[in-house]
């Protein structure tokens, strides 16, 4: 199919904005085919993949997650009756409590980020009784309509209000607000990223952290992390919340359980925490929920992650990364005014909204993925895949060279 008529179909048969979008990102190629760290367009096109808003820390088409699924389609157990139970729930949700520091006990899958963070909205309202919730500025929890609720940003908001009422904005990093709203005694669930993304990959303070897990202790008040980006090993710790030595009482992670292939999400907690859904598991659940090619996938990155070798990869990499940034930020300093971010979730920030569309249009037609931050738009996301060789940490730091450089010249002329 030619690309022109490929945008046409999606202009006709779905959404004009989308249409737009890729008609304009999409540097004239369509994807065809990915491995690894990379994605051919259909004519042939390399392109280094630090985007696709983190969701291949695994590269495209690992092995080890596609054998696992093929293995199972092959056996004939794609689907499940929801019936009779099935054995690869089991191993998935052993292996993914394993995961998680011993506190952490009991799990749900789900498909989407969004959808988890809904099960954490209900279960921290059951669980303690209360209404209210609240979240930090800067945070994005998904669209879904309760998760919107606790996203900061008004533009994914639109016209679609009312969403949930009982909602509190805390500003990220403000204590004084933090310890005002908790102890007011009523707000059931505080969620937070402990590296936020989409917010514009903003560490939070280890010190705010561990305020807030001590309020929300003290006013009964759930602290739910949300690593449905972050999780996994993406900032070098398999969750980013240790970066701050806190223990959450729930967990999200979504995006790369999934490997990038299959839908999934989870919601951990501990026990106590968990058992609404224990006692009525009817409370909520999702008919492709916990599906056994989804739970196959979660399976194999389970065990991906345990390898010995993947988080020393991961900060390895996250050195060469941080490294190439640090050099540009030294070259360029007036176009790319700060780095932000751990391991393999980094945040560029640039001087002007200008330079970071700039940037992120050459470097898309040069050959490099990078992700915008939508409700932040000076800063573009470098969420690579650990399969990352350090020849493409040359080639990306190369193209962001010439990225930043061209930005400096539209400065001269302007
Ligand atoms: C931190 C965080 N929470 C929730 C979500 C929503 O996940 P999904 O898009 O799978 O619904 C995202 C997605 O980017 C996210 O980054």
């Amino acid at each position: 199919m030619d690309y022109q008529s490929l945008l046409q179909d999606i202009r006709t048969y779905g959404s004009k904005g989308w249409a737009i979008i890729y008609g304009v990102s999409g540097a004239g190629q369509y994807e065809r085919s990915a491995e690894g760290a990379w994605v051919t367009g259909h004519k042939g096109k390399p392109f280094l993949d630090c985007g696709s808003f983190g969701l291949f820390m695994f590269g495209h088409g690992n092995s080890k997650l596609l054998a696992a699924l093929q293995d199972l389609l092959s056996h004939g157990l794609s689907g499940t009756s929801r019936i009779l139970c099935h054995a690869e729930l089991a191993v998935a949700l052993k292996n993914l409590v394993a995961l998680t520091p011993a506190h952490l006990q009991k799990a749900m899958l789900l498909n989407s980020g969004s959808e988890a963070v809904e099960a954490a909205i209900k279960l921290c309202r059951l669980k303690t009784e209360k209404r209210k919730l609240a979240h930090l500025s800067g945070s994005y929890h998904g669209k879904t309509a309760g998760a919107l609720s606790l996203t900061d940003h008004a533009g994914f908001k639109a016209d679609t209000h009312p969403l949930l009422q009982d909602v509190v904005r805390i500003e990220r990093g403000n204590t004084t607000e933090l310890e005002t709203v908790l102890a007011a005694g009523d707000i059931a669930g505080l969620f937070v990223e402990a590296i936020q993304g989409e917010g514009g990959i903003h560490p939070i303070e280890p010190a705010f952290l561990k305020t807030a897990q001590q309020l929300c202790r003290q006013h009964g008040t759930l602290l739910v992390a949300d690593e449905i980006q972050s999780g996994l090993g993406r900032t070098g710790k398999l969750w980013a919340f240790e970066h701050s030595d806190i223990k959450p009482d729930i967990l999200l992670v979504g995006k790369s359980l999934g490997g990038g292939i299959v839908p999934v999400s989870a919601l951990i907690a501990s026990e106590t925490v968990f058992s609404p859904f224990d006692h009525n598991p009817y409370l909520h659940s999702s008919t492709y929920g916990g599906n056994p090619l989804a739970c196959r996938a979660v399976v194999a990155v389970t065990e991906i992650v345990q390898a010995k070798n993947f988080l020393p990869d991961v900060e390895r990499k996250g050195a060469w990364i941080e490294n190439a940034l640090h050099r540009l930020h030294c070259q360029f300093p007036d176009v790319l005014s700060a780095y932000t971010g751990f391991g393999l979730m980094r945040g560029l920030h640039f001087s002007s909204n200008t330079y970071a569309a700039r940037t992120l249009e050459y470097c898309l037609k040069t050959g490099l993925l990078l992700s915008p931050c939508l409700s932040n738009p000076t800063v573009l996301r470098l969420v690579p895949p650990y399969c990352l060789e350090r020849s493409d940490v040359d080639y990306m730091h190369g193209i962001l060279q010439q990225a930043l450089d061209h930005c400096r010249t539209l400065q001269e002329y302007s």
